[in-house]
């Protein structure tokens, strides 16, 4: 299920700094309880649980937490309630200022167009589900004592990693999205006004595979591996330029499987170029090896 942000929005207007505290106390508590107890809610913010079962009822009509009453009365965090910390934070900070369009949802993340006066940037917000845990597995997390303190985790983990990615990245000159801002799952980076790879059509598919590859190889150099590269997670602009996305599962180019997932990567590209541009697979290949040449890359 995806929630619109503009109706969160709409309900952060009714909270107040009481609900901010009560859902912040939620996520600490996380680790934990799967259901935080009443009990534990009200002593933390010196409130009699008669009157902070009021307010938690407020945050749970608007879906913010879920309510359990079996045993003991206690809350868990939803999906919703984290995004809302997250946004304030990220507004509070003054990253954003107003929230556009949903222009993707993807198999771990939507992705929302969000404006910093009235400068576009993209908005990605993880959202782990049950069926996200098999490819995520790979990254080798951790133990997980609960269900909702396992989601939150992995889409804090998710951002996290992405997040560490572009800035490595970005400083390194390598052409992917400035990443601007990190909240718990929620990440803030740049806006690339361009077309994914796989809707582009290329004037000069040889100009654009060379960039590309390129990319590739000096994301590499400074330590790596995108993991999941396709035609999917390129952007390609008006312009020409070449932009690689989506870097959550990336892999340290130090680490002895690295090279397998690099020459998959290449491989998806090459495949790509080969088959919608028919470009005869050796000639890509040469590229490949003048670039890897001139950058002193040995795979
Ligand atoms: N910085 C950006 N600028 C412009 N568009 C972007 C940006 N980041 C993401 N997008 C758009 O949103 C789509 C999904 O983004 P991304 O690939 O990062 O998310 P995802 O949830 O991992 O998607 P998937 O699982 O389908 O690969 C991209 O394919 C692209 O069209
Ligand atoms: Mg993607």
């Amino acid at each position: 299920m995806s929630i619109s942000l503009l109706e969160l929005i709409d309900i952060m207007r009714h909270l107040s700094f009481i609900h901010y505290e009560i859902l912040l106390i939620m996520e600490k508590s996380l680790r934990r309880f799967e259901y935080v107890p009443l009990q534990y809610i009200a002593k933390k913010v010196r409130i009699k649980p008669n009157k902070l079962e009021e307010i938690m009822d407020f945050l749970l009509k608007y879906k913010l937490v879920k309510k359990k009453q079996e045993e003991y009365i206690g809350y868990a965090l939803t999906y919703k309630g984290l995004d809302a910390i997250a946004l304030r934070s990220l507004s509070m900070y003054g990253v954003i200022t107003k929230v556009g369009p949903k222009i993707g949802v993807g198999k771990e993340g939507d992705i929302w167009i969000t404006y910093f006066d009235n400068e576009p940037r993209i908005l990605k917000l993880y959202r782990i589900s049950k069926e996200c845990f098999r490819r995520i597995r790979v990254y080798r997390y951790y133990y997980m004592p609960n269900k909702v303190y396992s989601w939150y985790q992995l889409a804090f983990r998710s951002a996290q990693r992405e997040f560490r990615a572009l800035t490595v990245l970005y400083n390194a000159g390598v052409h992917v999205p400035k990443p601007i801002a990190r909240s718990r799952h929620a990440i803030v980076m740049d806006y690339i006004d361009g077309v994914e790879l796989v809707k582009a059509r290329l004037l000069n598919p040889l100009d654009t595979f060379s960039k590309i590859i390129r990319e590739i190889v000096k994301a590499y150099k400074v330590g790596i591996v995108h993991a999941d590269l396709s035609e999917f997670n390129v952007l390609v602009t008006r312009g020409g330029e070449v932009y690689l996305i989506d870097f959550p599962q990336y892999i340290v180019s130090s680490k002895p499987e690295a090279i397998k997932y690099l020459t998959e990567d290449l491989a998806r590209i090459v495949n790509y170029f080969r088959k919608k541009y028919r470009i005869d697979p050796n000639d890509l290949k040469r590229i490949i090896n003048e670039i890897l040449k001139e950058e002193g890359v040995k795979i």
